[in-house]
């Protein structure tokens, strides 16, 4: 079997236009979205990640504005970033680009952020309220990859998921997602990590296979069921390469968890990366910063 690509590209595109009628229909009220990010340092990737969330704020038609500071920020300073963005009356969204500096503890800053402000949805209250199926914001990778999942034809529901890898940014709360008696969920969940011994034994049981670990290329083809879904989550940068638009331009080579050539022979579906849940991640984030809008709108009018 050749798995169908899923594209996260394509379906990230179909839901910008759902947002961007949202937009307009907020503009319309006085209402412009409004997200502010904040990173700290130069790290490629997340000056890289941080220029994508840009642009897609300007395709949907929300205000951006990121404040980039020194990699030798103190703690405090940022702490009063984020102290300010919270009372800002335009700002819907704040976003601390994860990692900072080793200097600044990320949890004391994540915490600071007002929760309802919180679109990356990283405040232990946010995490909380989902855990218990109350979502207030869904954290982004882990909320695309399941919307990815749906608009694609392959539903979650009553099928077993297994989800290799437990961060707190994707395999923890995809985990809590999932799990929910609703729509879209109602899974059953296998949590595979570095310290489960019978690893490719549990994978090949899955349904869908959800991979998450971070390293490149992991998930082998023996490790897959015939037939089955693969959503690979992995960003890993293994070099640079020739940009395919223009050769004369290196650009990183970027591979997911998943060894795409082998698995895709094996699998009904597949996302690539790039092109796969990368764009849904950002797309989720233009949702929650939407959302939050969308109940300052609402607060306004009572
Ligand atoms: N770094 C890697 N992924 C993320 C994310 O989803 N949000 C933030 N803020 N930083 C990240």
């Amino acid at each position: 079997m050749t798995a169908k690509i899923i594209s996260g590209t394509e379906v990230a595109k179909e839901i910008r236009a759902e947002l961007q009628e949202r937009v307009t229909k907020l503009k319309a009220e006085g209402v412009t979205p409004g997200l502010v990010m904040i990173r700290v340092g130069d790290d490629p990737a997340s000056v890289s990640y941080v220029t994508g969330k840009e642009q897609a704020c300007e395709e949907v038609g929300i205000w951006s504005e990121t404040y980039v500071m020194p990699e030798s920020a103190s703690e405090d300073e940022l702490l009063a970033k984020v102290a300010e963005m919270n009372k800002a009356e335009h700002v819907d969204g704040i976003l601390v680009q994860l990692p900072v500096p080793k200097h600044i503890d990320a949890d004391k800053v994540l915490n600071l952020i007002d929760p309802a402000k919180d679109v990356d949805g990283f405040h232990p209250i946010n995490v909380g309220k989902m855990l218990i199926g109350d979502p207030y914001f869904m954290p982004c990778t882990p909320h695309g990859a399941v919307e990815l999942m749906v608009r694609s034809g392959n539903s979650p529901e009553g099928k077993h998921v297994v989800i290799c890898g437990r961060s707190n940014i994707v395999g923890k709360p995809l985990m809590a997602m999932l799990v929910q008696k609703k729509p879209h969920a109602n899974a059953t969940i296998t949590v595979v990590h570095t310290g489960t011994k019978n690893m490719s034994e549990i994978t090949r049981q899955a349904d869908i296979l959800v991979a998450a670990m971070g390293s490149a290329e992991v998930i082998k083809a023996d490790m897959v069921k015939d037939g089955a879904v693969v959503i690979d989550v992995g960003v890993n940068r293994v070099g640079m390469k020739p940009s395919k638009k223009d050769p004369t331009k290196m650009v990183a080579d970027l591979r997911g968890d998943v060894d795409f050539e082998a698995v895709k022979e094996k699998a009904s579906a597949i996302t690539p990366v790039p092109g796969g849940v990368g764009p849904m991640t950002i797309t989720m984030l233009m949702m929650n910063t939407v959302v939050a809008a969308e109940r300052r709108a609402a607060r306004s009018k009572k």
